[in-house]
């Protein structure tokens, strides 16, 4: 087989969020419930990259990544509503100057799962000053950093935030069961990113705007079980069709609304971002109303260190579906990655690999695909798992904040540098 090349100019990078690494983020609704105890874990001071910014820049660089996914952080940008903090404004324009003279294209994110306490406290993402209250902040966000920002991402994974805050209910506003509130969310986040694209184009027009969407594959447990084969397809389109449906088409279908066009909201989406991890099997069961009916089946597969299955061909799968060839549409995999215990990468590297010949196989399929941004750039704090499932490239010691490139990083860079795969490159090289 000969080398597998991407195109040229191909953006090969690493992502973060601000909560996950910044550090000291007091004034989001995410510190508010570690503090009271409403998750399990407690960020501290994450990497500590609000301080050590520019040395992870340059690392990650050397590391020969020429693109960076990070977030802004709006509780430290709007401490309170409609007053901007010149300061943390000038920080992040610090922040993003960094990046570019590194050589590394920023890829930023406006809302990545955390909200300023204000935000929360009134009513957060069910109140219907969010839509202008987020508006807003983009406006400013585009206005502050016209011209050095070409890729915004208004929002991080709209579905999963309402799942995890309002079904599951294991992250703030931690509300269970509530799919009424979780659909609300939705449609909200939705009407939200279109008015933020329109502030964000009317500001700057060279800017191209996306979402990060969360694309996971729904296959049925048992493809000859009707059941099965309904709950998959419901699942589906509502985690992941619904959002990306109501910003090309302007439609929110049911159950986010009655199908009706907003003119407005319709193709509010210049560039695609997927984020992919896993594949979910789903079994039909009637005893579970507030699961939608339906559950994940654990077959004997290839599973991560958090248990979800390790699944390339979905990768290849979601990229087909979220940015068909011949729609037009172009894609950046804005996360991909593998969390591994300790200081361990003995699935990464495979992961890797695996994943980008993924990536490469959509492309002769004719998808645009113009970028791929492992997550994570190093370790950091994931969520409610706190700490120790590790997603890095580079390794952190927690106590020292010291970084440590994994093998995977210089597997990483030698595909970059070749911009493409050799025929078997799965062993990671030694460092240097
Ligand atoms: C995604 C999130 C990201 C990280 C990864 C593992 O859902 O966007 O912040 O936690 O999962």
């Amino acid at each position: 087989m000969t080398m597998r090349r991407f195109p040229e100019g191909f953006l090969w990078g690493s992502a973060t969020a601000s909560h996950q690494v910044e550090g000291d983020n007091q004034g989001n609704d995410w510190w508010a419930a570690e503090q009271a105890g409403r998750v399990p874990h407690r960020s501290g001071q994450a990497c500590d990259q609000l301080n050590r910014y520019s040395e992870d820049f340059a690392l990650f660089a050397e590391l020969g990544q020429n693109a960076h996914r990070f977030s802004l952080e709006w509780s430290r940008i709007e401490p309170t509503p409609g007053s901007f903090d010149p300061q943390a404004i000038a920080h992040y324009r610090r922040v993003i100057e960094t990046a570019r003279s590194n050589g590394l294209e920023p890829l930023v994110t406006l809302h990545h799962f955390t909200n300023p306490r204000w935000l929360a406290e009134g009513g957060g993402w069910l109140h219907r000053e969010a839509i202008s209250r987020f508006e807003r902040f983009a406006r400013e966000m585009a206005r502050a950093y016209r011209g050095l920002v070409r890729y915004w991402i208004t929002i991080n994974e709209p579905g999963v935030y309402a799942s995890q805050g309002w079904v599951v209910g294991v992250w703030p506003p931690n509300r269970p069961n509530d799919i009424p509130g979780a659909l609300r969310v939705l449609r909200q986040m939705a009407l939200a990113h279109g008015r933020a694209y329109h502030a964000i184009h009317a500001e700057d027009p060279d800017a191209r705007v996306g979402v990060a969407h969360h694309w996971r594959i729904f296959d049925p447990a048992d493809p000859r079980r009707r059941g099965d084969r309904l709950i998959a397809a419901v699942r589906n389109r509502l985690m992941n069709q619904a959002f990306p449906v109501a910003i090309r088409r302007g439609r929110l279908i049911p159950p986010l609304g009655n199908a009706r066009v907003i003119p407005w909201l319709a193709n509010t989406e210049d560039w695609v971002g997927l984020n992919y991890y896993t594949r979910e099997r789903d079994r039909f069961d009637p005893r579970l109303p507030h699961r939608l009916f339906g559950r994940e089946m654990f077959a004997d597969v290839e599973r991560n260190h958090l248990r979800w299955e390790i699944y390339p061909e979905g990768l290849y799968r979601a990229l087909l579906a979220i940015a068909p060839p011949g729609s037009g549409a172009e894609v950046i995999v804005t996360e991909n990655g593998v969390p591994e215990p300790d200081d361990q990468d003995r699935v990464r590297p495979t992961y890797l690999v695996r994943h980008l010949e993924a990536c490469h196989r959509a492309i002769e399929a004719g998808v645009r695909l113009r970028g791929y941004c492992y997550w994570s750039s190093l370790d950091n704090f994931e969520w409610a798992e706190g700490f120790e499932p590790r997603f890095g490239l580079v390794y952190v010691d927690y106590t020292t904040q010291t970084r440590t490139p994994k093998p995977s990083a210089y597997l990483y860079r030698d595909i970059i540098r070749r911009n493409g795969l050799t025929p078997t490159p799965r062993r990671a090289p030694e460092a240097g």
